[in-house]
């Protein structure tokens, strides 16, 4: 069964990982789009982003909440954001079915890795397996990402 690569970008980073990882799996990209797109400011985006992980806002989603069906396998990636996922993946959380699901979390970030992102995966998903993960910063090479995939899939 082809795993589900999810993922919320807002720079571009985090989709070229997303990329990397399906063509590496052949598994099938699912891009998260929030209804109102974050500024196109980065001074501006950081303050929303800050206003929307401090009172856990989920922004409803435009593009990706649709059921997941038979794949057992789903990478779910993110920009760390203030050392979490980004708003847009937790709407997917909360409105998608992941039970029994695996989740391989992944991330591009500016040096802090995953943050606290794996220990919020856990709290949001509960009754999913929750895999370690990789984070990397938007330097990574092709070759590392798939030596990783190869030893840990
Ligand atoms: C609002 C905002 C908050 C960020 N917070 C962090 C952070 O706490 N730690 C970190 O290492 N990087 C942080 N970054 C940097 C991004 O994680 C990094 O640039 C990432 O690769 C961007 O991915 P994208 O192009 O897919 O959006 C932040 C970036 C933005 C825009």
């Amino acid at each position: 069964m082809k795993p589900i690569i999810v993922y919320y970008s807002y720079s571009g980073i985090t989709r070229r990982l997303a990329e990397d990882i399906a063509l590496i799996t052949d598994g099938d990209l699912r891009e998260l789009q929030p209804q109102q797109p974050y500024s196109f400011s980065y001074n501006t985006a950081v303050k929303e982003v800050r206003e929307e992980i401090e009172k856990g806002y989920c922004p409803p989603l435009m593009r990706g909440a649709e059921a997941i069906g038979n794949a057992e396998v789903i990478f779910v990636g993110s920009p760390n954001w203030l050392k979490t996922f980004a708003p847009p993946v937790r709407s997917f959380l909360r409105t998608v079915d992941l039970d029994g699901k695996t989740i391989i979390p992944f991330c591009t970030h500016g040096g802090g890795g995953f943050g606290r992102m794996i220990e919020d995966y856990k709290r949001e998903c509960e009754h999913s397996i929750i895999k370690d993960g990789i984070a990397l910063k938007g330097d990574y090479s092709f070759d590392e990402l798939k030596a990783w995939l190869d030893h840990n899939l």
